[in-house]
């Protein structure tokens, strides 16, 4: 059956309880993400029904049912409930989309653990202030990643287990490191699912600011509700799909629609772990016969760039239906896409914060190119004025985006800084850091980011983390880091560096430094380009004027640069 209705029609009478309804679920009882994502999918007959086909290098290949996410989520439980782990202790997932890192997520929620996970192309230094600020108790991890564990141990004198998933009994296990075989455990008997309800933490993914550390934003298990119907929706998930979200569960796509989204309304997904090439992901799709696509700009401007040509080498008859989400997606990807598919990728907006989809294209609704699309039902959305924070009535003005806070999925605090939470809000709007209009049919159009934070193919750098990375860096004396444009990426990390007295730039310094931020702390946050520069611009108070680099990288006026100076 099709779940397409009207725009208009969904939009009238809406309310969160018919998400509620369909899940069973009354205010005040026990709701558990881990349990409606496995156990209530057996307990309605689909034990049998494919929830996980997943496939590594070299075509490797597992396949998973809902009765076995059901019992190896058990197992996870069960043991780190065995090292004496409790509700609320912070678990952080770090590693590749490997099965373990899906069940594992449903593993850690079913003892009302909170989930922590971290994308494995963390460095060290990346990795450090994330389980510092959330002081976690265990990280379960690969053996391929261990090594940069063990560089944190020492600092990090909360962390009390290393657990590694794939250990082949070999190599010897050093300090607080234990394995665990999720094939080969036994299955425990009578396993008790924690009674969380409501307002218990689930999530707690990292997301990077302007200034500070980056902030570990608290979900709780409650969002299930938005994740629901919005994937229902949006995502326009039916019984028979074959869903894919490219996305990784290091980051909130990755977990709210490659975990929570599509099990808990039973639906099969395959997931391909191994890095992005145009023939790979045509030939996955082939042959998974993937019916529903979630991806982001990024990969389909690459995918462009790799031309109409090899779209017909294969056959991708078995999509139904695309949807982008991450950054900006040109109104030439949608027609592109619509072109060699047959079928348009839609647009959709969100973001960490907000737990789930809050703007989007679906079916149902007229699709405009090159705009995010109209609010979800329920969410009241406004483009508001910077300065009073009123609503922009006029179409086309340009202002920051805005919520009614009250939706289930949104941010419940940041961890430990409840002070930045609120800098959040304004006359009782949500504000996410973004700049866009409305036009006349209450649709929205994307302009940018309203702070410095670089989004670079769909990830959000800080420039503040990689200019102290960079500090650390011997030859380094200052730094100031921005947004360079890049036809792929939208936009890549650019770094302009003075250097300490006695060094001099060449190949050897530029590779160095590009080595030395990739390794800290990743690859997405290495700097593309290294500019040398004398001195760097600075406001009278001895700030660095970084929306002055960043106005020249993207040959935008300057303008009065005394305003500038007042920029926080
Ligand atoms: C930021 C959130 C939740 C998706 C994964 C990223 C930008 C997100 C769009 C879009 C233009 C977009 C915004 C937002 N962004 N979607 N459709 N068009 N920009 O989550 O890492 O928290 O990043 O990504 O700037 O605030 P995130």
């Amino acid at each position: 059956m099709s779940n397409i209705v009207s725009y208009e029609e969904r939009e009238k009478n809406f309310d969160w309880s018919i998400s509620e309804k369909e899940l069973g679920y009354k205010d005040g009882d026990i709701i558990n993400i881990g349990w409606y994502c496995s156990d209530r999918i057996c307990e309605m007959g689909k034990a049998d029904k494919l929830a996980l086909i997943w496939e590594g290098l070299g075509g490797v290949e597992k396949k998973y049912t809902f009765d076995d996410i059901r019992i190896n989520s058990n197992k996870f439980g069960a043991f780190l409930r065995g090292l004496g782990i409790k509700n609320e202790d912070r678990i952080c997932l770090f590693m590749d989309k490997i099965p373990e890192l899906y069940i594992g997520f449903l593993g850690v929620l079913k003892i009302g653990a909170i989930a922590q996970p971290l994308f494995s192309a963390f460095g060290d230094e990346s990795l450090h202030v994330r389980l510092d600020n959330a002081e976690t108790t265990a990280i379960i991890t690969q053996r391929k990643h261990v090594g940069k564990v063990r560089k944190l141990l020492e600092k990090s004198p909360y962390l009390k287990y290393v657990i590694i998933v794939d250990h082949d009994g070999k190599k010897p296990l050093k300090e607080r490191e234990l394995t665990f075989d999720m094939e080969s455990y036994e299955e425990p008997k009578d396993f008790e699912i924690f009674p969380t309800k409501a307002e218990s933490a689930s999530v707690l993914h990292y997301t990077s600011g302007t200034t500070g550390q980056p902030k570990g934003v608290k979900h709780v298990h409650y969002s299930l509700i938005s994740q629901y119907l919005t994937t229902k929706w949006v995502l326009d998930l039916q019984e028979d799909d074959i869903y894919w979200c490219t996305a990784d569960p290091g980051w909130v796509t990755g977990t709210s629609y490659g975990i929570i989204g599509c099990w808990s309304l039973g639906i099969t997904q395959c997931v391909l772990d191994t890095g992005f090439s145009a023939t790979s992901w045509y030939e996955f799709i082939q042959k998974r016969k993937v019916t529903m696509w979630y991806s982001a700009p990024t990969a389909i401007r690459s995918l462009m760039k790799a031309g109409d040509e090899v779209v017909k080498q294969y056959d991708l008859s078995s999509l139904r239906h695309l949807a982008s989400v991450g950054e900006p997606l040109n109104s030439e990807a949608v027609i592109w896409s619509e072109k060699v598919y047959g079928i348009a990728f839609q647009d959709n907006y969100w973001q960490t914060e907000t737990g789930s989809i809050m703007i989007a294209n679906y079916p149902g609704m007229k699709v405009k190119p090159g705009s995010m699309g109209r609010p979800f039902p329920g969410i009241t959305a406004a483009v508001v004025d910077s300065k009073t924070f009123e609503p922009l009535s006029e179409p086309g003005k340009i202002g920051l985006i805005a919520f009614r806070p009250g939706w289930p999925a949104m941010m419940r605090t940041y961890w430990e800084n409840e002070e930045t939470y609120k800098s959040k809000f304004k006359n009782d709007w949500y504000l996410p850091g973004d700049r866009a209009s409305i036009d006349k049919e209450g649709y929205f159009w994307f302009v940018g980011r309203d702070d410095d934070v670089i989004n670079t193919g769909g990830h959000l750098v800080s420039p503040f983390e990689v200019e102290s990375a960079l500090l650390e860096h011997e030859a380094v004396a200052e730094s100031a880091v921005v947004a360079k444009p890049d036809e792929v990426n939208m936009e890549v990390v650019k770094a302009f560096v003075t250097l300490k007295a006695g060094y001099k730039p060449d190949d050897m310094l530029e590779l160095s430094i590009m080595n030395f931020i990739r390794k800290k702390l990743s690859p997405l946050a290495m700097p593309q380009e290294i500019e040398y520069v004398d001195s760097l611009p600075k406001t009278r108070s001895g700030k660095i004027m970084r929306r002055l680099l960043h106005a020249k990288e993207w040959g935008e006026e300057i303008g009065d640069t005394s305003t500038l100076e007042d920029d926080e």
